[in-house]
């Protein structure tokens, strides 16, 4: 997979004078199921999260609030993301590496998964990351 194939999806957004609304539906905003939500929080100064892949599993990620980085690698190109809009998600298909960083005080990561968690599922070897990238090419 090529980090060409990240995007960021630009959310719904109801503007209202009480506050704004963003909505997110499963294969409509998202090219997948929703099959699992998770969030990052209280994340301290200097942190790094991530510094993984996934076999099968996407993702679509927003920083709910605050901001923090997301590094891609895809054993060819690297790309960063300033995440700082509640209304933008980041899209990473699988056998995308992420790193997370930059986090600012008070952010939170909410996190749309395309399956239920399974250890299984991660490569959390860079080096093994870059061996399966490579026998996916020849
Ligand atoms: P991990 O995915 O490595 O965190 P991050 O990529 O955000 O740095 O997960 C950290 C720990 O939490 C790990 O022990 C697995 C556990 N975990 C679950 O049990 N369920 C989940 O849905 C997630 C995302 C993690």
């Amino acid at each position: 997979m090529s980090i060409k194939n990240c995007q960021i999806i630009d959310l719904p957004k109801i503007t209202d004078s009480r506050g704004n609304l963003s909505f997110i539906e499963g294969n409509v905003h998202v090219p997948f199921d929703i099959k699992r939500v998770y969030y990052l929080y209280d994340v301290p100064g200097g942190a790094e999260r991530g510094g993984h892949a996934h076999i099968k599993l996407q993702q679509l990620i927003i920083a709910i609030s605050g901001s923090f980085d997301i590094i891609l690698k895809d054993g060819f190109e690297t790309k960063r993301y300033h995440m700082n809009r509640s209304y933008y998600g980041l899209h990473i298909p699988s056998m995308i590496w992420r790193e997370l960083d930059n986090f600012s005080s008070g952010s939170v990561c909410l996190v749309l998964a395309s399956t239920v968690y399974e250890e299984s599922d991660y490569i959390r070897d860079y080096r093994q990351f870059l061996l399966k990238v490579g026998e996916s090419k020849q």
